[in-house]
């Protein structure tokens, strides 16, 4: 019952705000702690459909920023004229979509998730995979001083995927949003200040 409550009250705010996903809260939250997203900054969002982080993070760089996005699925949502969205397979071809636009990031941010199947070693492990990618892209397209967030599901690899962005980055943070339901695995690995 409880979880229900949890689920309508940001599903009820994503709907009355204009966001076609709750999950927009989680990177209110982790803008407002980490002091990241600025004017003008430009941002890659991996696993941006059905595109609430892309809206949000949009307003916040403001025209003179851009925000990309990459997915799987289409994005069915009207965009602002900052965004552009590519769809496609991170781990297939996402390396050639976005060397097709020869930008630099300020910010990456992945909010990819795999489809789940309730088995939580098989869930964790995709994750893994998919974050793994994400900070790939993030070693190639990420100008120095970036940030990079980077949600997983919490597995016996987690260590080694924070330690990972611990070395890349000079400070390495883990946040669990307030927004993030309490039974989720979910939690999002930073890296700020790419070296
Ligand atoms: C939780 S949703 C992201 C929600 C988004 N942040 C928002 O606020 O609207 C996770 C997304 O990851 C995408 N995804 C999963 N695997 C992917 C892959 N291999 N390449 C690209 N996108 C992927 C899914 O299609 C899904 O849309």
């Amino acid at each position: 019952m409880k979880q229900k409550t949890w689920e309508d009250h940001f599903s009820r705010k994503a709907k009355k705000e204009n966001f076609p996903a709750r999950s927009v809260y989680k990177l209110q939250e982790i803008r407002k702690k980490f002091r990241i997203i600025k004017k003008g900054d430009v941002i890659l969002d991996l696993g941006c459909s059905p595109g609430s982080w892309l809206v949000y993070a949009a307003d916040m760089v403001g025209p003179e920023g851009v925000v990309v996005g990459l997915d799987l699925k289409p994005v069915e949502i009207a965009v602002p004229p900052n965004v552009k969205v590519l769809t496609g397979d991170v781990a297939e071809n996402g390396i050639d979509l976005l060397n097709s636009l020869d930008l630099q990031y300020n910010i990456i941010l992945s909010d990819m998730a795999p489809a789940t199947t309730g088995r939580k070693d098989i869930d964790s492990y995709r994750s893994l995979l998919l974050c793994r990618v994400a900070l790939e892209i993030a070693e190639s397209f990420l100008l120095p001083e970036g940030c990079f967030v980077c949600k997983i599901f919490q597995g016996p690899d987690f260590k080694e995927f924070s330690d990972t962005v611990k070395n890349l980055f000079k400070e390495q943070k883990t946040f669990k949003p307030q927004s993030s339901r309490k039974a989720s695995k979910e939690i999002y690995v930073i890296g700020i200040g790419k070296k």
